[in-house]
């Protein structure tokens, strides 16, 4: 068997390994599962060893049930769940327990950091500050912990933790670096005004690093843990939204990526940081050197879904809750739902807000409500197309990839509420194929990212907009604009009632 890259995609409640050929085969995969701490409400924490553990046996496995030999491994690379805030003491041992991206303990801090800075803040990082991301976590750690903070000499997002155990050196890629709103987006280098103003050391901040970037080779250590070679190269790696663009071949502007994964996102690719979206969509740097993209994220998305399933269906299979769906109707009967159960970033930045089902009839089934949680979370994504469009985007394509492109009558539904054609992609792997494709371009197989693509990227089937249920989808996305409006000071206050008692 000739030589095989690893993609290494650190999602939020799992870790899949996927070993990727010179074609862009698959050719093994494996995958770990880990735990979410939740201590108090809006808390979301995670061990870090857990990632490392779980990688670990993951790696073991993939090993076991292939043919693959560790020394045909020639590269590995990542993609991580972003901003969630691992820091370090200076022996690079973990301080506490990692606040990750969907945790919205930080409101005070990022109303603290919108009085202190205003618009300036905008300008510098192309981000509001937002409660998911590092920056806001990192103040909220030196207000709360001061002992922790004393200790704390180097901060790591949660990829470059797992990148740190498994080579000994520590580095961020840009992708993830600007999702700390520490980043001047326009420089790409550590802000010095807000390190300054905001007295953390700038030796805090990690070297910054390309996420095709050569980092090291597998450490000793590590290989020996893992069964993994020393002959083996890493590479930086990305975000798991950049990653999750490049596996889909979003080069250009004119194709949108719809990702559906814990949370949802809507992304752009930007060839510039010009349109000024005021921080209603976020900025990040992509994968591509001087490149960037922009995305809206719905917290709640595939959140959605398992919560509804989990709760209402623990003990079915998630296939079978989903397509109960088609018993109901475009609407699903007159009920619709808003995805808002853990808060919501965009186009609401909003931690107090929380979801609703609204016009539920004694008439409902349960496929109703299944219908109405499919059909909400892309309502909620169409707010985010339409915000695009205001600012100028002609999409002429949307790729769907992750837990919504799983499924035909959710991919239909998709083109039907966007108006717009759909495709899926052949073989999707998610953002673990971004993570192949960087450690396949990093080591020299292609020249760039692009050329990667062209190889390792297929579209699969195409779902075109049926116009009856486009006018249809419409009018009811007119109601569902209403919901965040009218519902916030109940959902709010229910909230408010609730952490009082
Ligand atoms: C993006 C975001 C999420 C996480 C999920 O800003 O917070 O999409 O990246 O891993």
């Amino acid at each position: 068997m000739s030589t095989v890259v690893l993609g290494i995609d650190l999602g939020t409640s799992a870790v899949k390994v996927s070993a990727i050929d010179r074609q862009g085969r698959v050719v093994a995969q494996a995958s770990a599962g880990y735990t979410l701490q939740q201590p108090h409400p809006g808390y979301n924490e995670q061990n870090p060893e857990d990632w490392v553990t779980q990688t670990t046996q993951a790696i073991h496995e993939l090993l076991q049930q292939s043919a693959i030999e560790s020394n045909q491994i020639e590269g590995l690379s990542y993609s991580g769940q972003m901003h969630g805030l691992v820091l370090l003491d200076g022996e690079a041992n973990v301080l506490r327990p990692a606040i990750l991206w969907n945790d919205t303990r930080t409101t005070t801090q990022c109303r603290e950091l919108e009085a202190q800075f205003g618009d300036e803040f905008i300008k510098i990082t192309g981000n509001r500050p937002l409660e998911g991301f590092t920056l806001p976590k990192l103040l909220w750690v030196k207000e709360n912990e001061p002992d922790i903070w004393e200790q704390a000499k180097t901060f790591l997002l949660p990829k470059d933790y797992l990148r740190y155990r498994m080579t000994g050196k520590l580095a961020m890629d840009m992708s993830d670096a600007t999702g700390t709103v520490l980043l001047d987006i326009a420089t790409s280098q550590w802000s010095e005004i807000l390190c300054k103003e905001l007295d953390i050391p700038l030796t805090l901040c990690p070297p910054l690093i390309d996420s095709t970037a050569y980092v090291g080779h597998v450490n000793q250590t590590y290989a020996r843990l893992s069964g993994l070679s020393i002959n083996t190269k890493v590479f930086g790696g990305a975000a798991d939204n950049a990653a999750g663009a490049v596996g889909a071949g979003i080069l250009s502007s004119d194709k949108a990526l719809v990702s559906i994964g814990t949370s949802g996102v809507v992304l752009k690719y930007e060839d510039d940081v010009q349109t000024d979206y005021r921080g209603v969509l976020q900025y990040e740097c992509h994968a591509f050197p001087r490149k960037y993209y922009s995305m809206g994220v719905t917290l709640a998305a595939g959140y959605s879904l398992n919560w509804f399933k989990q709760t209402f269906a623990p003990n079915e299979n998630f296939e079978t809750v989903v397509t109960t769906a088609k018993q109901s109707t475009i609407g699903a009967n007159g009920l619709l739902f808003a995805p808002y159960i853990v808060g919501e970033r965009a186009p609401y930045a909003d931690a107090a807000i929380r979801g609703s089902f609204i016009g539920v009839d004694g008439s409902h089934q349960r496929s109703d409500f299944v219908r109405a949680v499919l059909e909400g979370i892309i309502f909620s994504f169409e707010d985010l197309i339409r915000l695009y469009q205001h600012n100028g985007a002609d999409f002429k394509t949307i790729v769907s990839i992750g837990g919504g492109a799983k499924s035909a009558l959710w991919l239909q539904i998709q083109a039907d509420i966007f108006n717009c054609k759909v495709v899926s992609l052949k073989n999707e792997q998610g953002p673990g194929m971004g993570a192949a494709m960087i450690a396949a371009t990093g080591l020299g197989w292609f020249k760039t990212l692009v050329d990667c693509a062209q190889t390792f990227v297929h579209y699969g089937k195409t779902y075109y907009p049926v116009t009856d249920h486009v006018s249809q989808y419409q009018e009811i996305y007119q109601l569902f604009q209403k919901i965040y409006v009218q519902t916030q000071p109940i959902t709010a206050g229910l909230l408010a009632q609730r952490n009082q008692h």
